[in-house]
């Protein structure tokens, strides 16, 4: 296999593929960077001047190098021959059918990268397997590959080399993550062909990653520790938003409890700011896939445990939902409600697993008018998110009953309530004269519920508004305790 990296190729052009490519591209100019999908209005995207993803700090970096050392194409086999490494960066959704369904992951694009790679190859190569995947996939693509080996023109036996390496990027903030990463976990087979290729990917890192942030570890220990931080995080927030429950209950503030947690060191600050519940699209998915893992292996009680992380994140999402349906007089049918925010988290345009589907689609249950403002997502993918699939005649319902708006401003007109799901500075920075002049054009009472504890409560309330936090307390506060 290749001891030196020259040409690289990325399978798959989407949220970890294109960001984690581009940053290698920009910090190695003497490689070659080639990005690959089936999907060629994805890679028509990517080599516009409007990329199909929105990251801060993506553009330029892929202004920088497009054309230079970074290219887009949808020739997958031309890619795969002339890389020394490829990148496996395909979608890994959970299975909605067949055995393992909701909680498996698919590996139908895995497996058929893999096998499009063993059939084109002319050299050897390393493998790096970049998507999320169940343990033991690099085992599957292994005998996939050596099933399906060729010979080089010379004679010599095609041989591939696999490397898990996952990618911990968080969206938002991907380009300062990948620029600057926590760690970079390599996982290879303690074999002396492993370890070269586990050097060579090295390698390509300490272009610009300090070799004390690389982490060697056997390619099982690294499959799993995806999972794992994913679930352990996840879990952070499910443990959070459980004790926001108890706050409101109570009338503590659960960013004070937050806050006294995080000052134990053992803990630490982040990752606990109480929400109406985690999206994305891997919380959800790698601990389904945690879950389903532990089944298999007969470990029925740990399956147990973290799938009750997820409950606890459905249960929060409802929990929120049926406090602004009790709030609004047990009654949302025809009222206007404002949505603000729709991605699952600021600073992207990404909508999946949000909390905002879930809401309004019980919204759309309870038979509320729902306006939506989100600055970054598209009103294709909103009525897209919100269509139930396979329901005659849903996509009209979903127009009939959802408008979008193009600022927060006009989403609240002659709303009864407003509410906060995404956390977008916007929001935050929204100043007490814009709150007044929102609430001027509200029904009366009107109430605002934010569901990412992100405006001032008391600037709200100044200007009229009825005011609901996650996690701070009852509506109406009883005096004694205020
Ligand atoms: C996550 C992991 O952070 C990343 O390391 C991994 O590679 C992919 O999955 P991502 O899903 O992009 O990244 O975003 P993240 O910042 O983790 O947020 C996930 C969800 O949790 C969002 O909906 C966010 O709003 C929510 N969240 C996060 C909280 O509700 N509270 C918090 O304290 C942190
Ligand atoms: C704990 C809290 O740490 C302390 O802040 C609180 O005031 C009282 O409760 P303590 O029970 O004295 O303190 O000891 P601690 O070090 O927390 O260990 C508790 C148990 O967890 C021990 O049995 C320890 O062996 C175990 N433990 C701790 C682990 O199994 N793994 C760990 O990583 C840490
Ligand atoms: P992620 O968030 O994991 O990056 P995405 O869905 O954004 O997931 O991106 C995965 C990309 O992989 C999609 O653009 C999809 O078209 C592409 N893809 C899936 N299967 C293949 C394949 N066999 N060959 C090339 N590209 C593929």
């Amino acid at each position: 296999v290749p001891t030196q990296v020259r040409a690289i190729c990325c399978i798959g052009a989407g949220y970890v593929g294109g960001p984690t490519c581009s940053v290698i591209a920009l910090k190695c100019p003497h490689i070659k960077v080639t990005i690959v999908d089936v999907n060629p209005v994805r890679i028509a995207a990517w080599n516009s001047d409007v990329l199909p993803v929105f990251e801060p700090g993506l553009d330029e970096v892929v202004h920088e190098c497009r054309g230079r050392n970074l290219f887009f194409s949808t020739d997958i086999d031309a890619a795969i021959q002339e890389a020394d490494l490829i990148f496996v960066s395909v979608n890994t959704p959970t299975k909605t059918s067949g055995v393992g369904k909701g909680f498996a992951a698919d590996l139908h694009y895995v497996e058929a990268s893999t096998r499009r790679i063993a059939s084109v190859a002319t050299s050897s190569k390393i493998i790096v397997e970049k998507s999320t995947v169940p343990c033991r996939t690099a085992a599957s693509m292994r005998t996939i590959l050596e099933s399906n080996s060729s010979y080089t023109a010379d004679g010599t036996l095609i041989s591939f080399q696999i490397l898990s390496n996952p990618e911990f990027l968080a969206e938002g903030t991907a380009i300062r993550d990948l620029l600057a990463p926590d760690r970079v976990l390599i996982g290879s087979l303690d074999t002396s062909q492993g370890k070269a290729a586990a050097k060579a990917l090295s390698e390509v890192y300490q272009n610009w990653v300090n070799p004390s942030k690389i982490y060697e570890t056997g390619l099982w220990s690294s499959e799993l520790s995806k999972l794992a931080a994913n679930a352990l995080l996840a879990q952070r927030i499910s443990s959070i938003n459980s004790l926001s429950a108890i706050c409101e209950a109570t009338g503590a503030d659960v960013d004070e409890v937050a806050h006294a947690c995080g000052l134990d060191a053992r803990i630490g600050p982040k990752f606990l700011k109480a929400s109406v519940g985690f999206g994305g699209s891997c919380f959800q998915k790698d601990i389904l896939n945690l879950v389903y893992l532990s089944e298999s292996l007969g470990l029925s009680e740990v399956a147990d445990y973290w799938h009750q992380v997820i409950k606890m994140n459905e249960y929060s999402k409802e929990r929120f939902a049926r406090k602004v349906v009790s709030t609004l007089f047990n009654t949302i049918t025809m009222k206007k409600i404002a949505v603000l925010g729709f991605a699952f988290k600021k600073d992207t345009g990404d909508t999946r697993e949000s909390a905002a589907i879930t809401l309004c689609k019980y919204f759309r249950q309870e038979r509320a008018l729902i306006s939506i403002y989100d600055p970054k997502v598209t009103t294709n993918q909103i009525m897209l998110d919100l269509t139930e699939p396979g329901v005659v005649d849903d996509a009209e319902q979903v127009k009939k009953q959802v408008t979008i708006a193009k600022s927060m401003k006009e989403a609240c007109v002659d709303a009864e309530a407003v509410i906060i799901c995404t956390e977008w500075d916007e929001f935050r920075d929204a100043s007490p004269q814009d709150w007044a002049e929102i609430y001027a054009s509200m029904k009366k009472p009107a109430f605002a519920f934010d569901g990412r504890g992100v405006v001032d409560a008391k600037i709200l309330r100044a200007v009229g508004f009825k005011v609901h936090t996650v996690g701070k307390g009852p509506l109406i506060v009883d005096p004694i305790w205020a």
